[in-house]
């Protein structure tokens, strides 16, 4: 199983140019990968030109949203086969930004992975609780439960998980790759159970959360505690920086 690391580019950069030009840097960096999925994430806005950048190279493209009806009256959103038609191959899917800023609900985050294994793009499904503590496990196994119901194991293959603590998220102080393989330890118990020991087994399991390229070998890697792969938010925005993020979980 290649390490899966996920650059989510949030509602960066602000022009067209600025995201080429940080794509070509990331491609530079990261180009002679071969054995890692690297894939970015740029807005809505950014993913046509991205995603005929990208066609030429081994960096694959995402969505950070998308909408889970194929077309119709839905002002603003966007639908899978749009996504497909920008190059898109990877959709992220329940964000924590979007539960806490535009009501996302475990039912809709449901849908949204619904309509992407149906459509072959790959959820990236993200789960996490707001604090530490004991609720935490309690709050993933629901909202992980919630977001995989109706998926049939044979599509489970098609899936990642993002294991992202909110306190985490864009606070410098990330979760310790201790605490990360334990929760990566719930969530495959939770994935075998769903979907038996082969489909569950194999689906890569990520942390987020305030990753750098100081700390991410400490979370992947073969001198890492066993995280699949990484989901990066601030640090994915610094070409050199991801692309060390890349190369240290290679090490
Ligand atoms: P930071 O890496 O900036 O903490 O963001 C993490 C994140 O939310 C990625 O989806």
């Amino acid at each position: 199983m290649k390490p899966l690391i996920v650059a989510n580019w949030k509602m960066n950069p602000l022009k067209r140019k600025d995201a080429e030009v940080l794509f070509r840097r990331v491609y530079k960096g990261v180009m002679n990968v071969n054995n890692a999925d690297v894939v970015i994430c740029p807005s809505f806005v950014h993913l046509p030109i991205l995603g005929a950048l990208a066609r030429a190279t081994s960096v694959r493209i995402g969505a950070q949203d998308f909408f889970w009806e194929n077309a119709g009256p839905f002002t603003g959103e966007v639908s899978a086969g749009m996504l497909q038609n920008c190059g898109a191959t990877f959709v992220i899917i329940g964000h924590s930004e979007r539960r806490l800023y535009l009501g996302e609900t475990d039912t809709m985050v449901n849908k949204k992975v619904r309509m992407a294994v149906g459509s072959g793009l790959m959820p990236v499904i993200c789960v996490g609780a707001r604090m530490r503590g004991r609720e935490a496990p309690k709050i993933i196994a629901r909202q992980l439960r919630a977001a995989l119901a109706g998926v049939v194991p044979a599509r489970a293959q098609n899936i990642a998980i993002a294991y992202e603590p909110i306190w985490a998220i864009g606070t410098g102080d990330p979760e310790t790759p201790e605490g990360a393989v334990n929760v990566r330890a719930h969530i495959k118990k939770i994935l075998v159970s769903l979907f038996g020991v082969q489909k569950g087994g194999v689906i890569r399991v990520l942390y987020g959360g305030s990753v750098t390229a100081e700390n991410a070998g400490s979370f992947t890697g073969s001198h890492g505690a066993g995280l699949d792969g990484l989901l990066v938010g601030g640090a994915s925005l610094k070409s050199k920086e991801f692309a060390d993020i890349v190369r240290a979980i290679l090490r």
